[in-house]
C-alpha cells in the first residue's frame, strides 16, 4: 500500500516537473510580437497617405512669430494684428535690418512708441538659433 502511494507521488512529481517545464519553454520561445514601426522608408507617392507629422510642418520661424507674440502688432497673411502688417517685408529689407526691427536697435527705436521699444528689446534674449530661424522665415516673406 505504502509503495503504491510512492510510486503515485513519484509519478505525480514527474508530470508536474515536465508540465512546469513545457510552460516555461513556451513563456520564453514565444514569438516576438510583431513590429509598430514602419520599415518602408521610401517617398510616399501619392499624397493621400503622406504621414500628418509631415504636412503640419511649419517653418521653425513662423513658430517663433507665433509664440513670442509678434502677432499682438503684426499680422502675416491676414492673420495676427492688422496694424502693422509684414507681408513682404524680405522684399523691403537685408537681414541686418529686418534684425534691427526685431531687437529694437537704436537706430530703429526713434521710429518706435516706447512700449514697442521695450517689448522689441525683449527679443534681444531670442536664442542666436531661433533669431537665425526668424530671420530665414521673415527674409522670405516677399511680395
Ligand atoms: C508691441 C507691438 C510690437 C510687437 C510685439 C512686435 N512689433 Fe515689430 N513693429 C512694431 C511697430 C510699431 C513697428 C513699426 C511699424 C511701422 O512703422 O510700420 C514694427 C516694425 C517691425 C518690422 C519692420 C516692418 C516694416 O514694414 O517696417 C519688423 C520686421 C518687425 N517689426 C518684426 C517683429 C517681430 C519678428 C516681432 C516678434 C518677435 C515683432 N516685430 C514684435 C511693433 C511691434
Amino acid at each position: 500500500m505504502r509503495e503504491r502511494l510512492a510510486r503515485y507521488l513519484a509519478l505525480l512529481l514527474v508530470l508536474c516537473a515536465v508540465g512546469l517545464s513545457w510552460h516555461f519553454a513556451w513563456v520564453h520561445n514565444r514569438p516576438a510580437p510583431a513590429p509598430t514601426v514602419r520599415e518602408d522608408r521610401s517617398e510616399p507617392t501619392d499624397p493621400g497617405v503622406i504621414p500628418l507629422a509631415v504636412q503640419e510642418q511649419e517653418p521653425a520661424g513662423a513658430g517663433i512669430f507665433r509664440d513670442e507674440g509678434c502677432m499682438a502688432c503684426h499680422s502675416v497673411g491676414g492673420v495676427g494684428s492688422p496694424r502693422y502688417p509684414l507681408d513682404g517685408v524680405g522684399t523691403r529689407y537685408d537681414r541686418q535690418t529686418l534684425q534691427e526691427w526685431i531687437v529694437g536697435s537704436e537706430r530703429v527705436a526713434a521710429e518706435l512708441p516706447d512700449s514697442a521699444v521695450r517689448r522689441k528689446q525683449s527679443y534681444r534674449s531670442l536664442s542666436e538659433a531661433e533669431l537665425e530661424a526668424l530671420l530665414d522665415w521673415l527674409a522670405g516673406l516677399r511680395d
